[in-house]
């Protein structure tokens, strides 16, 4: 056992080094001074620093200033010494249950840490799992729509910047980006006839098309991990209207995901600008104009405003 022995009383810090000495542990001794203590612990770290002279507090906080548990043992000399002063077989017995105890909990910490980097790290695993699944079934998606890879793509983008913009944690920003692309996965199951029909649509055709929602929520069900979860509320809700208009579910306001109200303002905003085999490309003004009118009746008006803080001019690439 190493002991640091921290007492400006010279005589009183040598008695106790040859008390401890004979005792069979190891003691090297420094002033008092919490500075000089925390210099000596650095450079060479015991198991417990033995305060002589009532300064043990301030030794304690001034080694472990967070509270956070670590750094070694500090003891007062009078938590170890015997009733009669001395530094005998009691005292050394006890001194080492402290440290082991000590050891201990530094022991289960480093343990709870290695048990909480292996759940994030199955975690992540399990994620990339699911992410290689979806990747594929976008790009499965992608050869049934009339658009390429592009839309999808540039849907993830727009939503995302948009949840940036509106201040969600890193998190929610990197998931939408993610699965947004997967927005219309449903089309897999919509006949040619009807998807990939120029001009308008019958109202049965329409109606055709709008199960789309619900079929690709279905396909992205009951999955494990988050990432699923919310594939599944983008897919499901993409079609919904703040003002409770829209399908499958006439969901209204903040009802509607979050992730979904940010994915209908990005794909309603890239279809506009784009050419469709029923539609001819609108100018970004024209599409942004488009969106500002629907700003509380079609589109959450925070991203609404989200989009126009951006700047709808920085939406032309692609
Ligand atoms: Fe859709
Ligand atoms: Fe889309």
């Amino acid at each position: 056992m190493r002991l640091l022995l921290a007492g400006d009383d010279r005589a009183a810090v040598s008695a106790l080094r040859s008390a401890v000495g004979a005792a069979g542990a190891i003691a090297a001794a420094c002033t008092a001074e919490p500075a000089d203590v925390v210099a000596v612990v650095a450079a060479d770290p015991p198991d417990a620093v033995v305060a002589i002279g009532g300064n043990a507090g301030t030794l304690r906080t001034a080694l472990d200033p967070l509270g956070l548990d670590m750094g070694p043992e500090v003891l007062a000399v009078e938590e170890i010494i015997d009733g009669g002063g001395a530094f005998g077989t009691t005292a050394a017995r006890r001194l080492r249950a402290l440290v082991e105890r000590r050891a201990l909990r530094a022991r289960q910490t480093e343990l709870e840490a290695i048990v909480a980097a292996q759940a994030v790290s199955r975690r992540r695993h399990d994620e990339e799992g699911a992410l290689d699944t979806l990747r594929r079934l976008a790009l499965a998606a992608e050869y049934r729509d009339d658009n390429t890879h592009e839309h999808t793509q540039r849907v993830g983008e727009l939503a995302a910047r948009l949840a940036r913009h509106l201040g969600h944690e890193d998190r929610t920003v990197w998931l939408v980006r993610q699965v947004a692309p997967l927005h219309d996965v449903g089309k897999i199951a919509i006949p040619d006839t009807v998807l990939l029909k120029p001009g308008k649509l019958t109202r049965e055709e329409f109606e055709v098309v709008k199960t789309h929602a619900v079929l690709g929520a279905r396909v992205l069900a009951d999955g494990k991990s988050e990432v699923l979860g919310v594939a599944e509320r983008i897919a499901r809700s993409h079609h919904e209207r703040w003002d409770g208009s829209g399908y499958p579910d006439g969901l209204a306001g903040e009802a509607i995901p979050l992730e979904a109200r940010l994915v209908h303002v990005a794909d309603v905003f890239d279809v506009l600008v784009h050419e469709r085999p029923y539609k001819e490309a609108w100018s970004v003004e024209d599409a942004a104009g488009e969106l500002r009118a629907g700003a509380g009746t079609q589109f959450d008006p925070a991203a609404i405003a989200a989009f126009d803080e951006l700047g709808a001019g920085s939406w032309t690439t692609g």
